[in-house]
């Protein structure tokens, strides 16, 4: 049986692989372009496992049959997951999934400090200190993240509540928790083979899992997208610590790229909510609401065939998606009536909020699932700039996303949030099922108003109405 693999040809394979990563990162900020950058940094990981795999001792049969177990099974489960989850729920799959990456990078720092123990002490081995700190890194970001996205999940699956826990010295808590960390982490760099440096590593790890859950708790389920963002960039900086704990060099590369763009999009995402990122991790949003203005007034209903004589006689129509489009599926019902309303002179466009829905992106990827002509779909501010001509607004389960509370009652919890200004075009119709509230569970004053009309129901049967009302005539 041959040898490992050349480590130059494996390190060719490594930059092979780190420029598909780059380049198919890039590609994914465009919409025509990402599925075809998703194959290429999915073939950089491919080649990356094969060169990886390959540059091991391949005479170990024990060791490669593990391998060979664990590849099937990560592959199976992860494919079974992908195929099956709904869209909907694709935050709380990134969020699971995030959370084992850094599982995985605990248990390679832990892993090597055991195997390290073994072979440290021996006469011609030495301990470097930039492995042990990496081990460090790696078990503490690792823990961090994988108990942090455990809780990010549960929140988001409803599974625990999404309310913000807050309680008198947390933040005092957390830091002492953080000191704690790093005293653990300098007592077993110091002492590492003495048995005191054991404990204090098993007491890290410890310490790493609790900290995941502190961190995670005081955020409300409203923020949780850029929770999840923000864990996915430590989940790759907890790779990029296991890389050079195991001195791989293409996972020192894809962990910094996963590191650097989930916090690129962290910071996107802080904005679109115009918040900063300290006060989305400790501003507790989605707390109870106390100094929120009432709402008042009377919801106006109305039937499909009487918003369809609105749709008929508008010069300008503006489609505003949300997370209850996603819910009834009625993307391809919108897209058809967006046709009609177009064949009947209408200049039709879709606002699209940077946070509808329940993913970034979200609204995008279903409207493009849908065949909306990419020129069709308009940024926040152009929309808003034309909503004051704009003769018609039909917002399709979207709620948060367009409350004016964010822009007039500074008591509101997502005062300041920049939303789509529906509520100034000069109709505004709405479609969902009741008057119950979106995801940050607070009242919206855009269904009260004057020119506000509701037009109540699942939203993929309610633009099926409008369109049969279109066909008929
Ligand atoms: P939401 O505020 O969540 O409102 C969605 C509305 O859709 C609900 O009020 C619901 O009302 C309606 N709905 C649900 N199913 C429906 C159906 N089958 N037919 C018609 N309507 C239906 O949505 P949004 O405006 O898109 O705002 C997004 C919110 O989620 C923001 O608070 C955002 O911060 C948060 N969030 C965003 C993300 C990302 S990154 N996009 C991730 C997680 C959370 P009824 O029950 O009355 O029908």
């Amino acid at each position: 049986m041959s040898g490992p693999l050349d480590p130059t040809i494996a390190n060719f394979g490594y930059i092979v692989a780190s420029a598909l990563f780059i380049i198919g990162l890039k590609m994914l900020s465009r919409q025509t372009s990402a599925r075809l950058g998703n194959k290429l940094s999915s073939l950089g990981m491919f080649i990356a496992v094969v060169m990886a795999l390959l540059s091991q001792p391949i005479d170990d049969a024990t060791r490669m049959i593990i391998i060979g177990v664990g590849l099937v099974l990560g592959t199976v489960i992860g494919a079974v997951a992908a195929m099956r989850v709904a869209m909907t729920s694709m935050p709380e799959m990134v969020a699971v999934f995030n959370g084992f990456g850094g599982l995985a990078s605990l248990l390679v720092g832990w892993v090597e400090f055991e195997r390290g123990r073994v072979v440290w002490g021996l006469p011609d081995e030495s301990v470097g200190l930039v492995t042990l700190i990496a081990i460090f890194l790696a078990v503490l970001i690792g823990g961090v993240t994988f108990t942090g996205s455990m809780i990010a999940y549960a929140k988001l699956a409803q599974k625990i509540s999404g309310r913000p826990v807050l309680f008198g010295g947390q933040r005092t808590l957390n830091a002492a928790i953080l000191l704690l960390a790093i005293v653990c982490g300098v007592l077993f760099i110091t002492g590492v083979l003495s048995p005191q440096a054991y404990i204090a590593f098993l007491i890290l790890i410890g310490i790493s899992l609790l900290f995941g859950v502190m961190l995670t708790i005081p955020i409300g389920g409203a923020d949780m997208p850029v929770v999840i963002s923000l864990l996915n960039s430590y989940s790759g900086l907890a790779a990029c610590a296991a890389g050079f704990v195991i001195g791989n060099t293409v996972l020192v590369v894809a962990g910094s790229l996963v590191g650097a763009s989930g916090i690129i999009l962290t910071t996107i995402m802080c904005k679109a909510m115009n918040r900063s990122l300290q006060n989305v991790l400790f501003g507790g949003f989605g707390a109870a609401a106390g100094g929120m203005a009432g709402v008042e007034g009377e919801a106006r209903p109305i039937d499909a065939e009487s918003a369809y004589y609105v749709l008929e006689a508008a010069r300008s129509v503006v489609f505003v998606p949300g997370y209850g489009m996603a819910v009834a599926q009625a993307q391809h019902a919108v897209r058809e009536l967006a046709d009609l309303l177009e064949a009947n002179g209408t200049e039709v466009a879709f606002g699209v909020h940077p946070v509808a829905g329940r993913m970034p992106g979200h609204m995008n990827v279903l409207l493009a699932e849908a065949n909306i002509p990419y020129e069709q779909l308009r940024e926040m501010d152009d929309v808003n700039a034309q909503m004051p001509n704009t003769d018609v607004a039909i917002v399709i389960g979207a709620n948060d996303v367009v409350n004016p509370a964010a822009r007039e009652d500074e008591g509101s919890p997502i005062y300041g949030m920049p939303i789509i200004n529906v509520d100034q075009a000069r109709t505004t119709i709405v479609l969902k099922r009741s008057m119950a509230s979106g995801f940050a569970g607070i009242d919206n004053p855009l269904f009260y108003k004057e020119n506000t009309r509701m037009l109540f129901g699942d939203a993929k049967a309610s633009i099926e109405a409008l369109v049969g009302q279109m066909k008929d005539v």
